[in-house]
């Protein structure tokens, strides 16, 4: 295998890896309210294609460190309190440009500032139950990803 083939494949897994695959949670709240159909449905009607899906429920300790990175701010313990409170379904899809692509699918943080027609828009309660988690980065997203699923459960 020469050097050419060997940076070939890195730069195309780079580019797979990093560029056209998000991370998403739909969280206890918009679960709870019976609303994760719904929400896979405008998912995939915005054109993702979900690559990995669970159903699962977080423990505190598992909460508390994937929001690691909130852990000064005031609200981590509420934050954390929450995503254990109930099942989530988590996700990784699929789509060109997709990190920057889904948070703008899913709207701003809090509810009370995000576009119409967006999902948490159309599902959220608050800044605090916004029902749903896009990741931030490509680094992130990778991150988050690998945070609930193995190699093997990625297609
Ligand atoms: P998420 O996109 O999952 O990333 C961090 C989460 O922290 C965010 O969504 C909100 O649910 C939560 N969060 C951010 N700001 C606040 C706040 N001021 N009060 C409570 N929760 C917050």
């Amino acid at each position: 295998m020469g050097l050419g083939f060997c940076w070939a494949t890195f730069a195309f897994q780079k580019h797979e890896n990093m560029t056209n695959k998000t991370f998403t949670m739909i969280k206890p709240d918009a679960f709870a309210a019976g609303n994760t159909g719904s929400i896979l449905k405008h998912i995939e009607a915005a054109g993702f294609k979900i690559v990995a899906m669970k159903l699962t429920k977080l423990s505190a300790e598992k909460a508390g460190e994937f929001y690691a990175v909130h852990k000064e701010r005031p609200f981590y313990g509420e934050l954390v309190e929450f995503m254990s409170s109930g099942p989530i379904v988590a996700a990784i899809l699929e789509k060109e440009n997709a990190v920057a692509a889904f948070r703008t699918l899913i709207g701003a943080t809090n509810p009370a500032n995000a576009d119409e027609g967006t999902i948490r828009k159309l599902y959220a309660k608050s800044v605090g139950e916004n029902a749903i988690h896009g990741s931030d980065s490509d680094e992130n997203a990778a991150i988050e990803g690998s945070f609930f699923f193995s190699a093997f459960e990625k297609i």
